[in-house]
């Protein structure tokens, strides 16, 4: 995602005490002390749109938003000041650590929102659904847990059917027209809503841990 520099875009991460973790990795293993039974990551999060929107619709789960880039992190945090709960945490990191904040088994589920396509293949190391980053999920996921992948991008969709099939997760649901149909349950995130608006359909799938290998 091309983004206009922020010049607020630090004070605005370092502003916001009240739910940027720092320092994941020392709430590793304790993420459940800050009052919550379930535990749910997006990673990608981009403007926060979902984050915002899902958190303040499911106050009785931790909402733990992950986005690299500093200036969407900001526009999110910038979004939420009014309206961050408790249940709203935000790290801006690079996801191929999340293996270091989350302990094994501590999450209850992870959302793909519109992940980064990355077609060209010197870039495959790149996409969100790559084998290393299905490796460290399926770590911190806790047995049964699942990842819950929306996007416009059919290449990248087939991409995921195949790594997360050739890493022995279950696909549990699968649609190639998500939005067909009503889902208030499920917010629609910045991405999403600009190719609902050009009409393109919605890829979504849900994808479990298979329980046998976590008791491996
Ligand atoms: C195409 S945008 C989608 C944003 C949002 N999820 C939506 O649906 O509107 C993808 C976002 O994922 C973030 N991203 C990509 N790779 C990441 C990684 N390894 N760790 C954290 N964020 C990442 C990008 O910085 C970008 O903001």
């Amino acid at each position: 995602m091309r983004m206009r520099k922020k010049p607020w875009a630090k004070d605005m991460i370092k502003k916001r005490t009240d739910c940027v973790i720092s320092s994941p990795e020392i709430l590793k293993g304790k993420w459940h002390s800050l009052g919550f039974g379930t535990i749910v990551v997006e990673v990608g999060a981009g403007k926060g749109d979902y984050w915002i929107g899902m958190g303040e619709k499911n106050p009785d789960e931790l909402w733990i938003a992950v986005e690299k880039n500093i200036d969407a992190a900001a526009m999110a945090l910038k979004k939420s000041l009014a309206c961050t709960k408790e249940n709203m945490k935000f790290i801006v990191d690079d996801a191929n650590q999340i293996d270091l904040w989350f302990e094994d088994g501590e999450v209850d589920r992870i959302h793909l929102n519109f992940s980064d396509p990355w077609p060209k293949k010197a870039h495959t190391k790149r996409r969100l659904t790559y084998g290393t980053f299905l490796k460290r999920y399926e770590k911190i996921l806790k047995k049964d847990g699942c990842i819950i992948m929306k996007t416009d991008n059919a290449r990248l969709f087939e991409y995921s059917l195949v790594t997360f099939s050739e890493n022995e997760w279950l696909l549990k649901d699968v649609s190639v027209d998500f939005r067909r149909e009503v889902h208030d349950e499920d917010v629609i995130t910045e991405y999403e809503n600009n190719f609902m608006q050009l009409g393109q359909p919605i890829y979504r799938a849900i994808f479990q841990v298979s329980g046998e290998k976590k008791d491996e």
